[in-house]
């Protein structure tokens, strides 16, 4: 009597009886379509995972570029047009608030300025599209990309021999980090790394001016801030990225030879400015007649801001591009020490949130309705205040515009982009 093994399994195949035969026969063919579908559904899954692979990439490269006319773009933005000396500079976020005024600056000189900016969603992109109409108009091309965008970074470099990098790409704001807190490590921390990669292997290296900020100076209490303070208390995730921010490009300085300044800028504001800051924000509910909330700190004690007006900022990053000194590396080698220097950039004279809204009162002629709350532990400091004697000594930054003026300036220019009429609907 065979054992059902050797019923299923004969050694001897021309042993096999008819009704084994069939039934394997039968077999055969379950398993064979077993096996295809294991296999359609291995296909299956592997095109859904690339597909999604793909869709995660994709929502940080969308953009579209290459091409002999792109080139030229590249390079004719990129020339310098100044008799003696000149830069060429790479300004990435160039379609955000302070990249476009610096950029639109360096261009009125006769540098070479190529712009780079994912145009993502933060706040409305129409803005940054309006923005970059207006460098357009002043012959400066923004590639629409991401600095993640390693492949397309060293296209840039290849094309444009760029002698300083103005580095102001970021997630910024310091709220949105506990909604989103995973793009502020793409575009703060990957994206700075991304960058400071591409840098380090060109030939030349460029220079490096980047943005980082004020929040660093987070829970500090000695003021006014200066470069010296601690920095190791950040109150929000995005004070800690521009934290790690100091930290990784010293590691490129240090190691590669990359010279770097690091720029901790004060609440900066403006025409142009950014809708998610609270004079940008009041202003438009001021207007519509809606309510704005205004946050106390501890013992109803008023919040206090070292505003800073673009065009003082503007002077303050040129300064640092002038000043900047050369990298000492090339190719990734690093052939000597290079500077590394890291400036405030306020107006140094802080004003308290209410005497701000009073301000914009005035330049409206609304008056706002105006609710008090105390400040959530959301990541905002109590106040902020800038010694700027490091920054004034270096490269003769001195601000001349105050805060009245500065506002004045920027509700001209809200009113004449989003008309009266626009900003009561
Ligand atoms: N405005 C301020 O008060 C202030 C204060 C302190 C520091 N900063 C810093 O200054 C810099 C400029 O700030 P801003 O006020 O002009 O902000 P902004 O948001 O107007 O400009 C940043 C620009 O970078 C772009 N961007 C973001 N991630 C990118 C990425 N991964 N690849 C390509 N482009 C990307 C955005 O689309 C945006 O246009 C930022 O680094 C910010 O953190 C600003």
């Amino acid at each position: 009597m065979p054992s059902l093994e050797e019923e299923l399994f004969p050694s001897t195949p021309g042993k096999f009886k008819d009704r084994n035969r069939h039934f394997h026969r039968c077999f055969a063919s379950t398993s064979t379509m077993f096996l295809w579908a294991l296999f359609l559904i291995a296909l299956t899954a592997s095109y859904l995972c690339f597909q999604s692979f793909m869709d995660s990439g994709n929502r940080y490269f969308t953009s579209t570029w290459g091409g002999h006319h792109w080139e030229r773009n590249v390079i004719n933005s990129a020339q310098i047009r100044r008799s003696h000396g000149g830069m060429s500079v790479l300004v990435t976020g160039a379609a955000g608030f302070v990249g476009s005024h610096v950029s639109l600056a360096l261009k009125k000189r006769g540098d070479g300025v190529v712009g780079i900016d994912n145009f993502n969603n933060y706040y409305d992109p129409s803005l940054k599209k309006a923005r970059k109409n207006l460098l357009t108009q002043n012959s400066i091309f923004i590639v629409d990309g991401d600095i993640n965008d390693s492949k397309l970074l060293v296209k840039l470099f290849d094309i444009a021999r760029f002698t300083h990098v103005m580095h102001l790409a970021a997630q910024a704001g310091v709220r949105y980090a506990m909604e989103n807190p995973g793009s502020y490590i793409h575009s703060n921390i990957a994206g700075l790394v991304s960058l400071l990669e591409v840098c380090k292997n060109s030939n030349p290296q460029p220079a490096i001016v980047w943005a980082s900020s004020s929040s660093v100076y987070g829970l500090n209490e000695k003021v006014p801030f200066s470069e010296s303070d601690r920095t190791d208390q950040p109150a929000s995730l995005y004070a800690a990225t521009k934290k790690a921010g100091e930290e990784i490009t010293h590691t490129y300085n240090h190691i590669y030879g990359l010279s770097i300044t690091g720029l901790r800028f004060f609440t900066v504001y403006g025409p142009w400015g950014r809708p998610d800051m609270a004079y940008f924000s009041f202003t438009r509910n001021i207007l519509q007649g809606k309510p704005i909330t205004v946050y106390r700190g501890k013992n109803r004690v008023d919040l206090a801001r070292d505003f800073t007006y673009i065009d003082d900022v503007v002077k303050g990053c040129i300064g640092s591009l002038d000043t900047s000194g050369k990298s000492t590396g090339s190719g990734g080698k690093k052939r000597g020490p290079a500077p590394y220097r890291i400036f405030n950039l306020g107006n140094t004279s802080p004003v308290t949130v209410p005497m701000m809204v009073a301000m914009l009162e005035k330049h409206l002629k609304v008056k706002a309705k105006k609710n008090f709350v105390v400040m959530p532990g959301n990541g905002d400091v109590p106040f902020t205040h800038a010694n700027i004697s490091s920054a004034r000594k270096e490269f003769g930054y001195k601000p001349t515009t105050d805060l009245q003026t500065g506002l004045k300036k920027f509700v001209k220019w809200y009113l004449s982009y989003y008309g009266y009429d626009q900003g009561k609907l």
